[in-house]
């Protein structure tokens, strides 16, 4: 199963009641073990949390740290941009040239990289004198 696979899968489960708007990312961690997440919302809107940040919960429950590669899938008029804290996200566990594939279910699809979605990023450099 390729990596859009498994976020095209895991979309079926997405909990989106308020917005309708359901999500799927899958990313490939370095080990290898591919991890999955779906948005799940919640009545308290800003409690929900995206599909980018529950692949990234499963990966590090999972004993994985690394990013190596991410697709995310929606059922959108072009292919899905990740939202700003979830390019935030990814940044803290993905190196700068990592392929991010974004698409959307009647499959149009792009590819960028983590720099190209992220540039400018808050990272621990900015901590140094902490
Ligand atoms: N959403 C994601 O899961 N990932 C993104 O990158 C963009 C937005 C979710 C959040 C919310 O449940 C729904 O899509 C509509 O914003």
């Amino acid at each position: 199963m390729s990596l859009m696979d498994a976020a095209r899968a895991v979309r079926e489960h997405a909990y989106a009641p308020y917005s309708k708007f359901k999500v799927g990312a899958a990313l490939r961690a370095g080990s290898g073990a591919v991890y999955a997440g779906c948005n799940v919302e919640n009545v308290a809107y800003p409690e929900g949390t995206c599909a980018e940040a529950g692949a990234i919960a499963a990966m590090i429950a999972g004993g994985d740290t690394a990013i190596a590669e991410i697709a995310v899938i929606a059922d959108s008029p072009k292919p899905i941009s990740p939202c700003g804290g979830c390019r935030q996200k990814i940044a803290e566990f993905a190196e700068g040239d990592v392929t991010v594939t974004l698409a959307t279910t009647d499959g149009n699809q792009t590819e960028t990289t983590v720099a190209a979605l992220l540039p400018g990023s808050f990272d621990s450099d900015y901590l140094s004198r902490v």
